[in-house]
């Protein structure tokens, strides 16, 4: 019996063939979702199949960094079997992006197939600022995804239930992009399946607030803006490169042993313990870009200097601050809102002169997305 739940947990896609819409249901609207973007403490760090990730990961969901994006919908002017798409990011044309989202939709007409009955327009900004270096596919692909669940439920009335509507949005994210279907639950998220976690799964993301004492709720994170601009090497390129890396399994037992003392840090309350799996999971994921079959280094000396004194304020001071690092020179500074005081100054005057334009962002754990 529990072969056969396993099996069909494995098995599902979400297609549904019987969502077209009657042609007296054709009508025009518009829906509006907000959502944020996430940072990744145990990282997800190469990939199979249908976009499934090697290693469970976990995430702290962000605040002020999030994407808005609204998609209007019509009845189609012209028939036809592909997705009829305009976009506009930040309320220009771009052809780069437009292309990337219809090949999303492509890809999830199998489970939304009214999406080819409508003339769809897609209009999409961040609240950071424009090449930030910030990544921003969890948070675009993850308002795309709501978007569509929202127009689903409109229409049909299918999911109704938050908990059904969630799993289904979180699903539909990570086949945009991965750690999208993290930023579906507000404050922490896990994807991937797990023994420390029943009901994890690697299709979709599960929600982790209520397993995480309430220091971890209001955690701060200061994105210093290192160097903005396009990365050299794209996310998609770095999971591959993990196909043929000479450290890959050990980067997987790694990630899953990390991953039991980040729960436990979480749970517990214990800043130092989720401090230390933050900057192993940091350096590791830089470090495995460095010994994979084309090495490549995104960290910038600034980076390097940033974490130096990050090291010696802790020293220093014994406050439990701490660093992240995403899939680029940008150093996230971590800690709880009780040291707000001591810290702010400490990257104002420390930190803030390493980043561009003396740029960094104020974000915290967030409550994850809105329907506007
Ligand atoms: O979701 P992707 O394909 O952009 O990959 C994200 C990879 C990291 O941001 C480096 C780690 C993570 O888990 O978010």
């Amino acid at each position: 019996m529990a072969r056969i739940e396993i099996q069909k947990k494995q098995d599902m896609t979400y297609e549904n063939p019987k969502l077209i819409l009657a042609h007296s249901a054709l009508r025009e609207g518009s829906i509006m979702w907000k959502s944020p973007s996430n940072l990744a403490i145990v990282k997800y760090w190469g990939k199979h199949g249908q976009q499934l990730p090697k290693n469970p990961s976990l995430s702290l969901t962000l605040d002020t960094s999030f994407t808005q994006t609204k998609l209007h919908y019509a009845p189609r002017k012209v028939a036809g079997q592909d997705i009829s798409l305009s976009l506009l990011f930040e309320g220009q044309p771009h052809e780069g992006f437009a292309q990337r989202v219809k090949q999303f939709f492509r890809k999830i007409l199998p489970i939304f197939p009214f999406l080819k009955q409508l003339d769809l327009t897609v209009e999409t900004q961040n609240s950071f600022p424009h090449s930030s270096g910030i990544a921003s596919s969890a948070s675009a692909m993850s308002a795309l995804a709501l978007c569509c669940c929202s127009m689903e439920d409109e229409f049909f009335g299918t999911l109704d239930e938050d908990e059904v509507f969630d799993r289904k949005a979180s699903y539909v994210a990570r086949l945009g992009s991965g750690s999208a279907c993290r930023s579906i639950y507000p404050y922490w998220a896990l994807w991937g399946e797990t023994g420390e976690v029943p009901g994890s799964s690697n299709l979709y993301a599960v929600p982790m607030a209520e397993a995480v004492h309430p220091v971890f709720h209001t955690l701060h994170d200061d994105i210093l803006i290192i160097r903005s601009g396009t990365k050299q090497v794209s996310s998609s390129a770095g999971h591959s490169l993990m196909q043929n890396h000479p450290f890959a399994e050990v980067r997987y037992q790694q990630a899953r042993k990390n991953l039991y003392e980040l729960i436990n840090a979480l749970r517990t309350g214990d800043l130092e313990a989720f401090g230390k799996v933050a900057e192993k999971e940091a350096l590791m994921l830089h470090s495995l870009m460095m010994s994979a079959p084309s090495p490549y280094i995104l960290m910038a000396p600034h980076t390097i200097t940033a974490i130096e004194r990050v090291w010696a304020f802790r020293k220093e001071t014994g406050h439990p601050v701490f660093f992240s690092l995403d899939a680029g020179p940008n150093l996230h500074v971590l800690y709880p809102e009780t040291i707000i005081h001591e810290v702010r100054p400490f990257v104002d005057t420390q930190l803030a002169p390493l980043c561009e334009e003396s740029i960094y962002l104020q974000d915290w754990a967030g409550e994850g997305p809105e329907q506007l």
